[in-house]
């Protein structure tokens, strides 16, 4: 059974995805023991209480400096004896220290198909203004695990959606997460917490789906 912290910084939709296919048993034995905000009141943190699951807030600006950020930030993960991060629409970049502390067991989904419209400063709508803007006619979503270098780590999967005439912004970014990141993300944290994912050289192998006995 791994321990599972989700971190978010807003609605909250791929969370939901994250609850509603635990509570149907899809997440491999994994659960979801809490949800860190990158700051109060977010949506996100009134779904994890409907789900009776624990929010805690680790706001950046509360600290005087990245390091006693840094180690609020461990004392919640060890408070809850975490295996596994997952980044769900979480808007901060994790330094360095972080990411080696949890090295290949911190994923976070990015609505493109990396590597196009990823890095810094492609997060919520830039995302999907930049895909249009370039007149591309498919995108999607990837889940990757996380290094220090923004939407660079080892991609894990993707899922391809096609660009419609008329899409805005919104409406592209509303089927990328119907069609690909609330199916993709529970699917990744099903397949690490059953031990399904290998990583050699920063390129990642999915092994077969153990069966029940
Ligand atoms: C999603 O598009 C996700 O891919 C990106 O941020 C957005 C978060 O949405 N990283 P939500 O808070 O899960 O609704």
């Amino acid at each position: 059974m791994l321990n599972i912290a989700v971190m978010v910084s807003g609605g909250g939709t791929n969370l939901q995805a994250l609850l509603d296919a635990e509570k149907a048993g899809g997440l491999g034995g994994g659960r979801i023991v809490c949800v860190i905000a990158s700051k109060e009141n977010v949506g996100a943190l009134r779904r994890a209480e409907a789900f009776s699951v624990p929010g805690e807030v680790c706001r950046r600006t509360a600290f005087s400096c990245e390091e006693e950020y840094e180690n609020a930030l461990f004392a919640i993960l060890d408070k809850y004896n975490i295996d596994l991060i997952v980044l769900a629409g979480f808007l901060s970049i994790l330094s360095k220290r972080v990411t080696e502390r949890y090295a290949n067991r911190i994923i976070n989904i990015h609505p493109a198909l990396i590597p196009s419209f990823c890095g810094k400063g492609y997060y919520g709508l830039k995302v999907h203004e930049a895909a249009l803007a370039a007149g591309v006619k498919v995108t999607g979503a990837t889940v990757h695990f996380v290094n220090e270098i923004p939407d660079g780590g080892a991609i894990i999967a993707q899922k391809a959606v096609y660009i419609e005439p008329d899409d805005t912004p919104e409406t592209l970014q509303r089927r990328v997460m119907e069609q690909a990141e609330w199916i993709l993300l529970p699917q990744v944290v099903r397949q690490f917490c059953q031990g399904q994912i290998r990583i050699v050289d920063n390129k990642t192998y999915i092994t077969e789906e153990k069966q029940d006995v």
